[in-house]
């Protein structure tokens, strides 16, 4: 599926995006994998870089290479650092660096963003998450958290309901779409990495086990990293815009208790 492509994989370090780099090379591709944090395991080609300032993200798009044909944008913080630095990694940083990174995706690539079931809310914040989503480059994120009331404990969730909503948008966005280059989400609910440990202090036990037990299971990464590879892979090639919920079921059991279906 990826023979002889070059896929570059943020968060490679740890959890799910370790794992994608692993079954991408397992499938033929080149891997660049990028992290703040040095990795422990061979993963092919790998670039420190640290994706929470523009300086950073400038400096990670000019070490890599042109003819890219896949961005896995994986890397993410629980929220734990306060809101700031998570809108900082989740969204800002993520965005720039792929449109940073357009011009060296080849024509018809693809960019797939690491969401969650935490921004399933987009729908009911849609003026906020478009008005943040169409920033450029790295605004000030004190007056943006205070512009749109964004406290400390909610940076996380609505990090991904901005990314679910560019996702969407990016699209549609002529950077992207003059190159047929296209974007793409996957939502993982709870899944057995380092960060869920985060995520239960912020949520608290009771909430995590609560969407574990509808599903039976935490998902693990390689229960993700196949989806994300296979939006990568010209399989996809019509899918766009979209959002695969990669959640085991549990976006659907939600939805059909909010909606009384
Ligand atoms: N694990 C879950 O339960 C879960 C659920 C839904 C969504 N997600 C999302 O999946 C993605 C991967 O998370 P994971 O579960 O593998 O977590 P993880 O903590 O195992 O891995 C995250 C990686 O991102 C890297 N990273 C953090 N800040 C960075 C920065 N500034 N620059 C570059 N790299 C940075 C970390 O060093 C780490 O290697 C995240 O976007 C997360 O929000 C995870």
């Amino acid at each position: 599926m990826l023979f002889g492509k070059t896929i570059v994989v943020t968060g490679v370090s740890s959890g799910i995006g370790q794992r994608t780099a692993e079954q991408a090379a397992q499938m033929g591709a080149n891997v660049i994998g990028i992290d703040v944090v040095k990795p422990k395991h061979n993963i092919g080609a790998f670039l420190e870089g640290d994706l929470s300032t523009q300086a950073g993200v400038d400096a990670i798009i000019q070490a890599l290479p042109n003819d890219i044909d896949g961005l896995c944008n994986v890397a993410g913080v629980s929220g734990t650092g306060g809101a700031a630095i998570t809108l900082a990694i989740n969204f800002f940083g993520l965005k720039a660096l792929s449109e940073g990174l357009a011009n060296k995706i080849r024509t018809g690539g693809s960019i797939v963003n690491v969401a969650s079931m935490a921004g399933f809310g987009w729908r009911q914040n849609t003026k906020r998450a478009s008005t943040i989503a169409k920033m450029s480059g790295f605004p000030d994120l004190d007056q943006v958290m205070n512009k749109h009331d964004i406290p400390n404990e909610l940076g996380y969730p609505i990090s991904k309901e901005i990314l679910l909503v560019w996702t969407m948008l990016a699209a549609h966005q002529d950077t992207f779409k003059s190159r047929r280059i296209r974007v793409n989400a996957v939502s993982p609910g709870p899944v057995e990495t380092p960060i869920l440990n985060q995520f239960r202090n912020v949520l608290g036990d009771e909430r995590v086990n609560s969407d574990v037990n509808r599903v039976g299971r935490a998902g693990t990464p390689s229960d993700i990293a196949p989806v994300i590879l296979f939006l990568c892979s010209d399989a996809a090639r019509w899918v766009n815009g979209n959002n695969i919920a990669t959640d085991g079921g549990l976006e659907a059991s939600v939805t059909v208790e909010e909606l009384g279906l």
